[in-house]
């Protein structure tokens, strides 16, 4: 039996005689040769089948085989300067599992089919080389934020995913049965839990599924969504902004090193994550509003920045920017002011070049038990909910912080997407909970 390899593979294996399993990706023909293009999900490859070669039945079963007819191919790999990929098969054999039926066709032809077929068909669709490009962009960069984490003294503390309260705000939390007529949150971030495994472990991250029950019909939200959360004990603002900092750098990079056969699938304009290098610029929210004001926004100070407003304060600059100080009233709970200027929260948002707006957000949280206190009372919170937090100010409270980085807008801004919709196998954005 030959070797099963795969087409990545390809390349150690020239001149040996060798199966791969894959799909039927196209078909070319001319005459007495057919040239039937694999793909495996590693790559894609450029078949050759002479008539000569083969059982007359089995050319012309080849010949005639349907896009996506899953099939197991024999032969020999030739280095083929010329190919996509760069090598080819000499075809000996072939096994077919499935032809595609002809008269129920692959839905997903070369032509240009409109964003609402593929996402209704995006279990299908994701078998395009786009999509295996950005998916794959997905995977290295989860994979270089668990490194960065991993190799900076970070424990992997997981969050539950069921929680009795909000953390981001009562008005986008998605509400569950949990038994017994007991009322239970898909949590929108892990964050309340982070700061009690911070307080145990030093410093900790999680990384899991969040969930915002948002009517934003935009093209940076979707409901059901990734985030990585690192929170550190003893750790003030300037801390979390250069940890912030630093984890952004390190994921591009790892992205440029090891996936730019991927960014060029994409068309990215590589120049410009190259850019991506400290320091990040620092801005106030202050400054930012003034900044906004002068390029013909509406914003008042006390506002929150619109997508249209991330988009020019961003598109000033080549690399992410920093904004902190923001006003406290539209922030969460749990941030803390600022002790020279108690109007402003010590938070920070990280916007993306290039109008790719908002990725990161976080800064450090209230420490002081009464001022906690006071807070869940004015953002009418259940105390009772909350007793384990309130905890964590009695014994041994001291400043800490940590971030929230959102994978799909990460995604979307290295990749150059236009809308988050196509960062994860299967989105979940507003009026869309299928396939
Ligand atoms: O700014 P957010 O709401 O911050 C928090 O949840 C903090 N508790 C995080 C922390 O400090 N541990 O969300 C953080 C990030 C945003 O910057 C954005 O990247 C992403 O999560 N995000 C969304 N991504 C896609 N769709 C949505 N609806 C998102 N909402 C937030
Ligand atoms: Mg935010």
């Amino acid at each position: 039996m030959p070797q099963r390899i795969t087409i990545a593979d390809a390349a150690r294996h020239v001149g040996e005689s060798v199966e791969i399993p894959g799909w039927l990706y196209n078909l070319r023909k001319s005459g007495k040769i057919v040239f039937p293009i694999l793909r495996d999900g590693t790559g894609i490859m450029q078949c050759v089948a002479l008539k000569s070669a083969l059982p007359e039945d089995v050319f012309e079963e080849l010949k005639h085989l349907t896009q996506e007819s899953s099939l197991i191919v024999r032969g020999t790999i030739r280095a083929e300067p010329r190919a996509h990929g760069g090598y080819e098969m000499d075809i000996e054999s072939v096994e077919i599992l499935q032809k595609v039926s002809e008269s129920d066709p692959y839905p997903i032809t070369p032509k240009d089919h409109g964003v609402d077929f593929l996402m209704d068909h995006r279990h299908l669709w994701l078998r395009s080389q786009r999509q295996h490009s950005i998916i794959r962009v997905r995977h290295e960069i989860i994979k270089a934020v668990r490194d960065y984490f991993d190799d900076h003294g970070f424990t992997l503390v997981d969050t539950p995913i069921f929680t009795p309260a909000a953390c981001e705000g009562t008005t986008t939390l998605f509400e569950v049965n949990y038994f017994d007529n007991d009322k239970a949150y898909l949590t929108q971030s892990g964050q309340l839990y982070n700061e009690a495994d911070a307080m145990a472990f030093g410093k900790v991250y999680c990384f899991g599924p969040t969930f915002r029950a948002e009517k934003s019909k935009t093209r940076r939200h979707l409901t059901e969504f990734w985030m990585v959360e690192p929170e550190m004990a003893y750790a003030d603002l300037e801390e979390i902004k250069r940890v912030a900092e630093e984890m952004v750098i390190y994921v591009v990079g790892r992205v440029l090193e090891k996936r730019r056969e991927d960014l060029k699938i994409l068309e990215r304009d590589v120049a410009k994550l190259e850019g991506v290098q400290a320091p990040f610029p620092r801005l106030s929210y202050d400054e930012a509003v003034k900044n906004l004001q002068q390029h013909g926004s509406e914003i008042q100070w006390g506002g929150d920045f619109g997508g249209g407003d991330e988009t020019i304060l961003t598109q000033q600059f080549d690399r992410p920017i920093m904004v902190d100080r923001f006003p406290s009233a539209i922030k969460a709970f749990y941030m803390a002011p600022d002790p020279d200027r108690p109007e402003v929260a010590l938070g920070v948002d990280v916007l993306a070049p290039e109008g790719y707006g908002e990725i990161i957000g976080g800064g450090q949280r209230i420490h002081d038990l009464d001022l906690l206190l006071r807070r869940i009372e004015e953002h009418q919170l259940p105390r009772e909910a909350f007793e384990w937090y309130i905890d964590l100010r009695k014994y041994g409270t001291v400043p800490h912080g940590g971030f929230g980085m959102g994978i799909e807008r990460c995604v979307a801004w290295i990749c150059g997407l236009e809308h988050v919709r196509e960062t994860i196998a299967f989105p979940r954005i507003l009026y869309r909970l299928r396939p």
